[in-house]
Formats: C-alpha cells, structure tokens, sequence
C-alpha cells in the first residue's frame, strides 16, 4: 500500500459519518438504518490512508494529539475544501459481476419483445451465452475490462466492490477470472473482495449431470482458489434454472472446510427455504425477491444480511421490487448493491440503485445510503473497517457537489459525485 500524504478535509456542508449509535457492532436494522449521524460544518483527518479525527470544523482539530501530528505535517497536508457539499462513506457495492467481455444486447431486444429472463435463457441466451468470451479472452483483456469498471465505480462514489467470477465455468477460466480481479484490484486504490461465483449456473456440457459440474466446483475450483487466496467468499446461485438447495449446500460445505465465508443469489425468480443455510452462517443473501414470512422472522435474528439490487428489476423491466419494507419492519438488516453484470444490471452507480430503493422499495434516503454503505460492509464482512466515518477506520470517502445528502438518490441518471478518495488517496474526480 502507498503511504499517502496527510488529508484534511475541511469545511464540510454536511458530513454523514454513519458512526453507530449504539456500542454494540451488529448490522444495522429497524429504526437504526435511519441514523446518519449527520454533523454540519464538519473537518475529517486522515494520516497513512486511516480516519484519526472527525468532529465539526472547530472540534475535530482541538485535540492535542491531532494538532500535535498537524504542525509536523502541515506543509504536506492535502487540504480539500468540501464547503457547500456532502461527505460520505465511500459506498460498499458488495455485489458485482465485472469479469465478462461483451454486453448481452441480443437478449435486450428480445425482452423488449417480451421474452423473459428464463425464457432467454433457456434459448441458450443468458448467463451460458456470456461463457464463450471469457473462455476465449486473454487475462490481461479481463483485467482491463475489470479495471474499466472499478474506475467507472469509484468515479460514481465507490471505494469497496465485491468482485464474482461466473462467466467461465471452467476451472481454468474461473481461476484466470479471479487472477483477473486480483490484477485489477492491484492497480485501483480501493478495496476489493472477491468471490468464486463457479456455481452461477450448469455449463451445457453438464447439462442433466449437474452433480459432476458441483464437485468439479467442490473438488476444484473451491480449493485452489482457496489455496491460492483468490476469493474470499464463494457464492452460488440457488433458483430454478440455476442450483438447488441440496448443491447449495455442499457448495457451502466445501467452501467452510476450505475456510472461505460463503454468500448466495437466493430468492430471484423462486422462493427457497432458508433454514439449511443458516448453520453456514452466510454473510449475506442477495436478491431476495421470494422469501417466506417465516424465514423473514429467522433472518431477523441472525447477522445476515439481505442483499437487495433493484437494478436487476429495473432492467428486467418488472413490475415487483423486492420487499424491503416488509424485511426492515421485521428487523432484516439490509443492504444494497448494483449486481453490475451483462443480463440483469449493466449499472455501476450506487446512486442509481439507491434512487430505485427509493422510489420502487419505499426505502427513505436515509435508509438506502445506510443500506449502501455500513451495511454493505457487514455483507462483506468489513465493518470494521469500512462504511462509516470514525476515527480508526479506513480513509475513504464519496464528495457529492449536492448540499443536501437526499439529492444523491433524488438526482437520477447523472452522476454528482464530485471526488472519491479510497484508502487516503485521491481515486477519482481530482
Ligand atoms: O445477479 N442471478 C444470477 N446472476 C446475475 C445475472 C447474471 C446474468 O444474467 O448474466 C444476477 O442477476
Ligand atoms: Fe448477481
């Protein structure tokens, strides 16, 4: 990691710091997903790409020890004047598919006819149509398409992506697509996660032998990329058309004995019971369209996050959102992500899922920046060092040249993130 210079930010319209309200560190949830921690007239500092003061213009730089470590670097202090603008966590988009080489524009049009997503798919569109580029694709192509997209993502406000694989299916191409990410990452000041997503749907060689396609999954692709630490998590995506529940599960299996924290697309087109999964302790459960009263009441017990990306329905062009009243009211700590991927949601902007939260999911704005920032970090497991602005914490920030923190999701379909900042350094907008 680079050493950065000294960062002041200074001067601060409105500052949401989402620092918690309570000591306890769980995601947020109910009436804490409202909670912005709004401070006006606001400095932050940061020394070696970490948080060390936040407070009002006046307080943040009272402290001895801040004004102690100032006078020594003040010469090299950045000093950014954020008068008149709001400051944020940079966002968390903690679900992402950027390893594909084409858009799928056929697929578009026939939706537009009125073809659905299963239906596309079962005409050997979808997912199975994106496999052949990324198969046939050079590594150094992959990386830079991957690249492309984080800098687009950090240019809309976002400092930490998780990353899937998914369009190779093969062992080779799974490992070269997160070898893809890990290029990528190298070369981008912010943060990624990746995830083995070798479960995103049965390649046509295993068609009617799904079995052998999920231990090639589990007896393969999981323990190399384990082995050689490309992904964090492993994901699969569990529906009709896709997995089902008893491979989901031996794909967690593998995934725990080979240490990595696992994640899944669940409840997209189909409801599927949750409680086998449980006991894997999932970071998060992503989609969520369909999912029972009863599940609901468990998940509210439990620190998995529910995953929502009204991107995927937008662009699907359906009618129904996913319930996130129905899943805040009961207690579900959600978040919110782009799913940034060829068939469902070519969308990089946080702001654009956030305004879709907003207007198709009833969620206030309050609520969709809370859900796109902390809580997208609990679905990473990194709140502890992501999502809020707190002192200890990583430097990374979203300036929105909006004087208001509503105006981010109000403002749909152009971008007012003027400046992002991942890690201490100045990653896009300067
Ligand atoms: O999250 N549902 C599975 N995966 C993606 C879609 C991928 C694709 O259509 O290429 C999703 O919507
Ligand atoms: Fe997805």
């Amino acid at each position: 990691m680079p050493s950065h210079p000294p960062l002041l930010l200074a001067n601060i319209g409105q500052l949401l710091t989402l620092r918690s309200a309570s000591a306890s560190s769980v995601p947020r949830r109910g009436a804490d997903l409202k909670q912005l921690g709004i401070l006006h007239d606001a400095a932050v500092l940061c020394l070696g790409g970490k948080i060390v003061s936040v407070g009002t213009s006046k307080d943040a730089l009272r402290d001895p020890w801040v004004r102690e470590k100032l006078k020594k670097n003040r010469k090299n202090v950045t000093e950014i004047d954020c008068s008149g603008k709001v400051v944020l966590p940079g966002f968390v988009d903690s679900h992402t598919h950027p390893v594909f080489v084409e858009p799928r524009l056929v697929d578009f049009e026939k939706r537009i006819e009125g073809a659905s997503y299963e239906e596309i798919a079962a005409a050997g569109g979808g997912i199975r149509s994106s496999l052949e580029g990324v198969r046939k694709a050079a590594k150094a192509d992959l990386t830079a398409k991957v690249l492309t997209a984080l800098r687009d993502m950090a240019a809309h406000g976002t400092t930490t992506v998780e990353a899937k694989s998914g369009y190779g299916l093969t062992l080779e191409s799974e490992l070269k697509s997160l070898e893809a990410i890990q290029q990528a990452s190298a070369r981008w000041p912010g943060t990624v996660v990746p995830t083995l997503l070798g479960a995103h749907v049965v390649p046509k060689e295993f068609q009617g032998c799904s079995q052998k396609y999920v231990e090639i999954v589990c007896k393969e692709m999981i323990p190399q990329a384990a082995r050689r630490k490309l992904a964090r998590f492993v994901d699969a995506f569990c529906d009709k058309g896709a997995f089902a529940p008893e491979e989901t599960e031996q794909i967690f299996a593998a995934a725990e004995r080979h240490g990595l924290n696992v994640r899944a697309h669940m409840g997209q087109l189909s409801e599927t019971a949750l409680g086998p999964f449980l006991r894997f302790h999932p970071a998060s459960f992503d989609h969520m369209d369909h999912v029972s009263d009863a599940d609901v009441a468990s998940l509210a017990k439990t620190d998995t996050v529910a995953t929502l990306v009204p991107g995927a329905n937008y662009f699907l062009g359906m009618q129904d959102y996913p319930n996130a009243r129905r899943l805040i009211d009961a207690g579900v700590a959600v978040a919110l992500a782009t799913d940034y991927n060829p068939g469902t949601s070519p969308t990089i902007s946080m702001p654009m899922a956030m305004s879709l939260a907003c207007t198709h999911m009833k969620m206030s704005p309050a609520e969709a920046i809370t859900a796109a920032t902390i809580n997208g970090a609990w679905a990473l497991k990194l709140a502890e060092r992501k999502g809020s602005i707190e002192p200890g914490k990583d430097a990374d920030f979203a300036v929105f040249d909006v004087a208001d923190y509503r105006e981010i999701p109000y403002w749909f379909g152009t971008n007012r993130c003027s400046l992002t900042i991942a890690n201490g350094a100045v990653t896009a907008g300067a």
